[in-house]
């Protein structure tokens, strides 16, 4: 007999608390017995990670938009493969921090409107949306401050600057919109706990709605 799993992803601009949450949601939902799968994009999959290398360093102009479209596609492809559908068919949760969602603005948005291509490509290779998205929203100045904060060589679209930041907050909101049914939205200007406090209340009782239906 196949299980099915619950796929569940965080979105949100850099810095937003994404990782921080994905983490204590994971921890959280351990504790009270679940068996749950971690994992992030790009990467996710020794392949994936690969690539996430090839994409997030180097000049912010490395790669066209189209290019990366490519890219990122083929990373979340194998992540699919490797990952996330072996687990999900073993019943597990998987916690991906981010998805195609935040292909749909990067790459969708950030040079020019890609959204039908994004769209196109991701019907064709990948053709799967989670059960459901935690939007953490953050104020973007403090978002692009805290990601500043962790120094690292990851630093590509955080390169693209403040603007971008903005952009991609005001992108995440309407997506949250349009996609209503699976978007939950939390407010991620405030201090960890009380983020993940409403994180765990709105995964939980999600839980338990899956499992009385
Ligand atoms: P993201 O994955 O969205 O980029 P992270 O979870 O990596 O964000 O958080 C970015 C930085 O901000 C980290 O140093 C983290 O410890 C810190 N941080 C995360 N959540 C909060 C919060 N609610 N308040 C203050 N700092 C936070
Ligand atoms: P991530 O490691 O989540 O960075 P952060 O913790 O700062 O949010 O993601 C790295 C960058 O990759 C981030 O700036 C957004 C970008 N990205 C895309 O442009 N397209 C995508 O499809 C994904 C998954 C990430």
């Amino acid at each position: 007999m196949t299980q099915t799993g619950v796929f569940l992803t965080f979105e949100g601009i850099d810095g937003s608390g994404k990782s921080t949450q994905a983490r204590l949601l994971a921890e959280h939902l351990r504790a009270s017995g679940h068996q749950v799968v971690l994992t992030r994009e790009p990467g996710g999959s020794p392949g994936a990670e690969e690539i996430r290398n090839l994409v997030l360093q180097g000049d912010p102009d490395r790669w066209s938009a189209e290019t990366e479209i490519l890219l990122f596609t083929a990373a979340r492809r194998d992540h699919l493969e490797r990952t996330i559908e072996p687990a999900l068919a073993e019943g597990k949760i998987v916690i991906c921090d981010r998805f195609a969602d935040s292909t749909r603005m990067y790459q969708g948005l950030s040079r020019g409107n890609l959204r039908g291509l994004v769209d196109r490509l991701h019907n064709l290779m990948i053709g799967r949306e989670p059960d459901m998205t935690l939007l953490i929203d953050m104020d973007p100045a403090t978002g692009l401050s805290r990601a500043k904060g962790r120094q690292g060589a990851e630093e590509r679209f955080e390169d693209f600057g403040p603007a971008l930041q903005q952009q991609m907050r005001a992108g995440f909101l309407a997506l949250a919109d349009e996609f209503s049914d699976r978007f939950r939205i939390v407010d991620g200007n405030r201090d960890m706990d009380s983020v993940s406090q409403d994180v765990t209340q709105i995964v939980t009782e999600a839980l338990q709605q899956t499992v009385h239906e």
